[in-house]
């Protein structure tokens, strides 16, 4: 059986130069990366990288490749994250894992975000498969979850306790996560400012007009989305 995560990976490889400071997210796409990276050690050698994800960043420690942390720098050459469903325009949506804002910040600080997955991931229009994660303040919880009840009344709230099966319970960054499962999802646009715009709101999952390309390998081949 074909390994699609795989050959989106080597597709990818394609696109990493010499010497680049390069940002590689969270999951099973991105370790296959991180393998391939470490199976070329004239290329290994001159990089950088950096990664919002902690299994991520010990496999790059585990592989003796070059790891720095996000703090000391202000920008990467590419960042390279998979996600749980993307559209034509290249919109995600991530993070059951609950890292997404540090990995919205890493996309943002990229030069390209490129999405890398298998065909599965693609939609031509997000739907309501997944729930919109939000990562919130501790201290607005109250607050904002009256107001993301106001914004979307349809829609249903979880946030993550005990019962969670997997993906963290509370962020990297000690805050809280919601899950937002929607009966119906709003324009995009919409979605994204609305949600962003709720003081104590850190960060939601949809990287909303963020990625540059997105690499795909599926039973037709490799494609390049752009
Ligand atoms: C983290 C994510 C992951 O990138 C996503 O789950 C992809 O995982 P995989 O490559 O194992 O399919 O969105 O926020």
């Amino acid at each position: 059986m074909s390994d699609y995560k795989l050959e989106a990976a080597v597709a990818a490889m394609k696109y990493i130069k010499t010497g680049q400071t390069v940002g590689v997210g969270a999951g099973s796409t991105i370790a296959n990366l991180i393998n391939l990276i470490a199976a070329e050690p004239a290329l290994a050698s001159t990089l950088t990288l950096v990664s919002s994800s902690f299994t991520t960043a010990k496999l790059i420690l585990e592989k003796g490749l070059r790891l720095q942390s996000a703090n000391t720098i202000k920008e990467l050459d590419l960042y390279f994250d998979g996600c749980d469903q993307f559209d034509e325009e290249l919109n995600a949506l991530k993070s059951g894992g609950g890292i997404h804002t540090t990995e919205k910040i890493l996309a943002a600080m990229a030069h390209e975000f490129i999405l890398i997955g298998d065909a599965g991931k693609f939609s031509a229009q997000l739907d309501v498969t997944y729930p919109l994660v939000i990562e919130v303040l501790p201290n607005a919880l109250p607050f904002v979850m009256k107001h993301l009840n106001i914004n979307f009344p349809d829609a249903s709230l979880n946030l993550r306790m005990s019962s969670q099966k997997d993906g963290a319970l509370i962020s990297d960054h000690g805050n809280y996560l919601v899950d937002i499962h929607f009966a119906a999802l709003l324009p995009l646009e919409e979605l994204n400012t609305k949600i962003a715009l709720i003081p104590g709101v850190v960060a939601h999952s949809l990287f909303y007009r963020m990625a540059a390309m997105a690499i795909i390998a599926g039973q037709d081949g490799v494609k390049i989305l752009t």
